[in-house]
């Protein structure tokens, strides 16, 4: 064996090729080929077309093949936003939520991102790796083989570099590929409240510490900050932010989930890669994020979970010209889940996106927003083969089906990460 594949018999073959960001009408190009098939050498895609027409090229008979059957092929997920390392869930809020008690309400109490802190500072790392590299495989057989990772849980010094490297050790021990952030400024810890100068003082621990510490051992690409009532104001969100790029770690932002701060505009000036959830944004936000190459990541599965009723303007946002991406949000309070075809069914029930603008966010755009989109997102000639196979004949048909895992093959780097049988 040469280290070929040849994978033929997609009833659709996504493409998605293009090596722009997707806005406005463009978000909708899946580039199908019907009967497609694709050649990987060596983990690359080295041939993407008919099957009739890969199947006879001559470092196609020397590959193994894969028939998928009249099944869907597509990039595989790109989760661009998720709080991957956490202790526990919060089961006890979720009921609490559902009884009538806030999101803020139960975190003014002393729950909510508190309550996770807490409980991870208290347990092992090799708890914590379990837990997420347990996650990590449900996230594969559902499709995803990248996903960005937050720190946050942590909020000390200690508990936050032990995330961090997690999040390195994570990336070599198993497949999925690991894109870490730096969310230090998720809110501001226990340890810091109720003195006069307490959040400042943690933001000069983030600013002239934390950060500097981060990047001088290369434990992460980007920085975050939750701006937003009862976490860190805009000014203090700039600070952080303006410490991280002086480090070299890109921003990303926590933007206009609860009340509109005026996040998404500080996110543009910084020239962020992405700003994130969006539900609070006005018109003029949404005229500035169209005009930028920030990207206006959507976070459906929050909204659904806190069985809030405004989602994100998706469709305002596409139809102004933002670059639209969608991710789980995977965390223990607000999105629990790993699931990027529930998100995809939630974005078109909830959102009003297409099946097809809605694949377009969760692979392309998502990449753009990490900065991986010469290498993932699309199914092209020298991209890597990270992919999955759908067990649907359209697909249309992979959002349609909600709440049942229709996931049937992962791929990464060529390598089978999940198989249904
Ligand atoms: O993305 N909004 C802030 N951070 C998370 C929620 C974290 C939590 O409640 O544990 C989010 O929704
Ligand atoms: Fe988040």
């Amino acid at each position: 064996m040469d280290n070929s594949l040849l994978i033929t018999g997609a009833s659709q073959l996504l493409t998605l090729h293009g090596n722009t960001p997707r806005r406005g009408k463009v978000l909708s190009q899946l580039g199908i080929i019907e009967d497609g098939a694709l050649l990987i050498h060596e983990g690359q895609i080295a041939a993407v077309g008919p099957t009739a027409k890969v199947e006879k090229l001559a470092a196609a008979r020397k590959a193994e093949k894969v028939d998928v059957g009249g099944r869907v092929v597509l990039p595989g997920f790109v989760d661009s936003h998720t709080h991957l390392i956490h202790a526990t869930s919060r089961a006890e809020e979720y009921e609490l939520k559902i009884q009538g008690a806030s999101y803020e309400e139960i975190a003014r109490k002393g729950g909510g991102i508190l309550n996770s802190v807490q409980k991870l500072r208290a347990a092992t790392g090799q708890l914590l790796k379990q837990r997420a590299r347990a996650a990590l495989e449900v996230f594969a057989a559902h499709g995803t083989t990248t996903v960005e990772a937050k720190s946050g849980y942590g909020l000390d010094v200690a508990s936050e570099l032990k995330i961090l490297s997690l999040h390195k050790e994570l990336g070599v021990q198993q497949p999925i590929e690991i894109v870490s952030t730096f969310l230090g400024a998720h809110v501001v810890p226990l340890e810091f409240r109720g003195k006069a100068n307490g959040p400042e003082e943690y933001v000069k621990l983030l600013t002239g510490w934390l950060i500097p510490e981060v990047a001088a051992n290369g434990l992460a690409e980007f920085c975050d900050v939750f701006c937003d009532r009862g976490a860190f104001s805009r000014a203090q969100a700039k600070q952080v932010l303006a410490a991280g790029v002086r480090y070299k770690l890109r921003p990303r932002l926590h933007a206009e989930q609860l009340t509109r701060t005026g996040a998404a505009r500080l996110a543009v000036e910084l020239q962020a890669a992405s700003c994130d959830h969006l539900e609070q944004v006005i018109a003029s936000d949404i005229r500035a994020l169209a005009k930028s190459n920030t990207v206006a990541s959507l976070l459906p599965g929050c909204d659904f979970h806190l069985g809030l009723h405004q989602y994100a303007p998706a469709r305002k946002l596409i139809d102004a010209g933002a670059i639209v991406a969608l991710a789980t949000d995977y965390n223990p309070g607000t999105s629990p889940t790993t699931s990027m075809p529930m998100i995809l069914s939630l974005a078109c029930t909830q959102l009003r996106m297409t099946p097809a603008e809605a694949i377009v966010a969760a692979t392309y755009n998502a990449a753009y927003s990490l900065g991986r989109q010469k290498r993932l997102g699309s199914l092209e000639v020298g991209k890597q083969a990270d992919l999955a196979v759908f067990e649907v004949e359209d697909y249309r048909e992979i959002p349609y089906y909600f709440g049942v895992n229709t996931c049937w093959l992962t791929m990464k780097s060529g390598n089978v990460i999940y198989a249904a049988v």
